[in-house]
């Protein structure tokens, strides 16, 4: 005869039904995720117009999903979640850089740039140097080193967001590290931005008093041979938003200074007029796990 379903039952009724899942991994995740959410629902004891109004919370930031935009991560970020998978997968990457989220403005294909090549193909700006050496854990560098970077313009937007306006590329490039693991590019200081807010997440943000923005920063996917890929980002020091990140990407580690120069030699050395911004950011890569 079959159990009753009831409150003491309800979990283990579920979790049981699990029990000829074939995939180990598979079977912990959907038992654990029951166990979670059948105490959620125990703490929270939503009344059936509230549990309407979730499923039709889910159903909304999945209307707003397209190829071009993808509310569920947006929905990852702002809980948390994307910042606690990164966090939990770099453990044990003793002395590289410390990872961060992706974002959804990441486009393969960035294009190729020479060393010292500008990716601020519009000008308006405030100059900066980005500079730094790639290099393993054992401090020994990693020539050849891919660096796909991105990064909005100085009024907050990625080229993505405004066609017309700002020329395809802008603020992208592909570099490779040179002969000792070195880089550097040309750029203007990124501004602060709000993450798109015309979703289902900007409602969940107004709702709970949040604000959307993300502080300064340039993203980096860095790419060496026979090491792990680092998705990261360098921060500007001092920018707004560095303590309240709405992604809750920021890491102290990664907060670096974007110094005002004022010295001609550098500043033709690095082909910039005076004064610029400079930023030193060393990347240190783990070795693949084999
Ligand atoms: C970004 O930095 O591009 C980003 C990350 C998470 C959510 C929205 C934007
Ligand atoms: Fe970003």
């Amino acid at each position: 005869m079959a159990t009753d379903f009831t409150e003491d039952t309800a979990t283990e009724a579920v979790t049981d039904s699990f029990a000829n899942t074939s995939d180990p991994r598979l079977h912990t995740i959907l038992t654990s995720l029951t166990r979670h959410l059948h105490d959620f629902v125990r703490e929270t004891e939503p009344t059936p117009q509230e549990w309407e109004a979730a499923i039709g919370f889910l159903t909304e930031i999945g209307h707003h999903c397209t190829d071009t935009r993808q509310e569920f991560i947006l929905l990852s970020d702002v809980l948390g979640i994307s910042m606690l998978v990164e966090t939990i997968n770099g453990r044990g990457a003793e002395g590289a850089t410390e990872p961060t989220v992706l974002g959804p403005f990441h486009l393969t294909g960035s294009p190729r740039r020479a060393l010292g090549d500008t990716i601020d193909l519009v000008g308006t700006g405030e100059p900066c140097v980005v500079r730094g050496r790639v290099s393993g854990t054992d401090g020994s560098p990693l020539p050849g080193a891919v660096l796909d970077i991105w990064q909005a313009n100085d009024q907050g937007f990625y080229d993505v967001q405004q066609p017309g306006v700002q020329p395809e590329g802008n603020g992208r490039g592909l570099f490779t590290a040179d002969a000792e693991g070195h880089f550097w590019f040309r750029t203007c200081v990124p501004s602060p931005y709000p993450i798109p807010t015309d979703g289902p997440v900007g409602a969940l943000l107004r709702a709970t008093g949040r604000h959307p923005y993300r502080p300064a920063h340039i993203h980096v996917i860095v790419e060496a041979a026979g090491h792990a890929t680092l998705t990261t980002h360098v921060f500007v020091a001092g920018s707004p938003y560095v303590e309240s990140d709405a992604v809750f990407a920021v890491k102290r580690s990664l907060v670096h200074d974007f110094t005002l120069v004022d010295d001609a030699g550098l500043a033709t050395r690095y082909g910039v007029s005076t004064p610029f911004r400079l930023a030193d950011f060393d990347l240190v890569l783990s070795r693949a796990a084999s």
